[in-house]
């Protein structure tokens, strides 16, 4: 059964280039509610374990350098069938192939930088989720 939330992180190039207010402003305008959230970073081990999942993907060091090079905002958002909308609210993995309106068409600039991660299921969104929150901070 679908669980309704989703986990997101806006991403360390996101941050730099100020768009977490925009980025927050047009999640919320699309009916996701925010049950937690925090800026924090992903120490290299934290990284590797998150992605664990790509580490014989070609691109494994790269997306562990590129997400401990900065802040991030980590968000619990809470919304019917939430995976999914989600995903399609921030579009395609590759900004170039995203749809018009979604977030990383608008703030990404590439396949690596693309501005905001999105859970790919309900289960890896329980997952993600309690990797960064306690329930106590879930709310
Ligand atoms: S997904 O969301 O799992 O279907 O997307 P996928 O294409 O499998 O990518 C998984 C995560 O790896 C990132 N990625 C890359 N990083 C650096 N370089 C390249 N070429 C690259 N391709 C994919 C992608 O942004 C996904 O990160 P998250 O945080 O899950 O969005």
């Amino acid at each position: 059964m679908a669980t309704n939330r989703t986990f997101t992180m806006l991403k360390p190039d996101a941050v730099r280039k100020g768009y977490i207010g925009a980025i927050l402003e047009q999640i919320t305008a699309s009916g996701f509610r925010i049950v937690a959230m925090k800026l924090t970073e992903l120490t290299t081990a934290d990284a590797k374990e998150f992605y664990a999942v790509h580490k014989e993907r070609p691109f494994y060091g790269e997306l562990v350098d590129y997400m401990t090079s900065g802040p991030i905002v980590a968000a619990i958002l809470e919304k019917e069938n939430a995976v999914e909308d989600f995903r399609t609210l921030i579009g395609a993995t590759n900004p170039e192939e995203a749809a018009e309106g979604t977030i990383r068409k608008k703030y990404a600039t590439s396949i690596s930088e693309n501005a905001v991660h999105g859970s790919d299921s309900d289960e890896n969104a329980a997952i993600e989720g309690a990797f960064h929150f306690s329930g106590r901070e879930q709310f």
